[in-house]
């Protein structure tokens, strides 16, 4: 019985040490859960998600929060921005800051309790899942990216991801013309992804940067705060330059297809052997 209550106390302190237990118990946490993903039932629709993402390679649905929600939102992008380094040089061309997080538990840990019910989403993970059909790994990457004023922004030549990846991204803030807003070239990820497989197959590298110039059949996905966009990674797609006197603050949540990531790791495997 002694041995047994002992083995009980170290479950205790094992599960202390690698739960936490705000994802519990905190009420605060469960209201903005709540009032999240009530949004995200209230303002995407299913099936139009799923549909966009087919036909035309993205998603965008304005506003699916309101006022409080995401100053909610901005208060835990600003506490990210402001508590850990930049994974860019914050003095280079770009002006940018950007935070990456890898998990949903460190989110809790730092109570970005908005962000962690953004990323967990069910409704938005089955429309991340219609379009992999296979294996994929849920917003395995998280990116809190503040941008000022900048002519020439990261990923400002037009490309598809080498790793394939349906994006969530969240406007923190409007995202007008000025603001920079993510710009695609539409239909054009039909043939990317033919591009993409067949160099999957056979672990050829891809050329991935298009030679197509401005106002070809571009669209700019401006929308207000609160929007969000989901897209496939396979359409051509850029960054636009941010006007002097405004900033554009974005939270993107990355879903890779297993496809994708073994590929990636089959190549660096062969290079690194060669
Ligand atoms: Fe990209």
């Amino acid at each position: 019985m002694l041995k047994l209550k002992l083995n009980l106390k170290k479950l205790i302190l094992v599960k202390n040490k690698y739960i936490n237990f705000d994802y519990f118990i905190s009420t605060e946490l469960n209201g903005i859960k709540k009032k999240v993903n009530n949004s995200i039932i209230s303002n995407i629709d299913l099936n139009k998600a799923v549909k966009d993402l087919n036909n035309q390679g993205f998603y965008l649905v304005e506003k699916v929060f309101d006022e409080n929600l995401i100053n909610q939102f901005e208060k835990e992008f600003d506490y990210v921005i402001e508590k850990y380094n930049s994974t860019f040089d914050e003095t280079s061309i770009s002006n940018s800051s950007q935070v990456r997080i890898f998990n949903q538990k460190n989110m809790i840990k730092d109570k970005l309790y908005a962000c962690s019910a953004l990323f967990g989403n069910l409704e938005i993970k089955n429309i991340i899942k219609s379009h992999f059909k296979k294996k994929f790994i849920f917003n395995s990457d998280i990116f809190f990216q503040r941008s000022g004023p900048t002519k020439k922004p990261l990923a400002s030549e037009y490309h598809f991801d080498i790793l394939n990846s349906i994006k969530v991204w969240l406007y923190v803030d409007d995202c007008y013309e000025d603001n920079g807003p993510l710009e695609v070239v539409k239909d054009s990820f039909k043939q990317n992804k033919e591009i993409r497989e067949v160099s999957y197959k056979n672990l050829n590298k891809i050329s991935n940067v298009s030679n197509i110039q401005e106002h070809q059949n571009t669209l700019k996905l401006t929308a207000p705060k609160g929007s969000i966009i989901i897209f496939n990674t396979d359409l051509l797609h850029r960054a636009t330059e941010i006007k002097s006197n405004f900033i554009r603050k974005v939270i993107r949540g990355h879903s890779f297809s297993e496809k994708a990531l073994e590929y990636n790791y089959e190549l660096q495997r062969n290079y690194t052997h060669h």
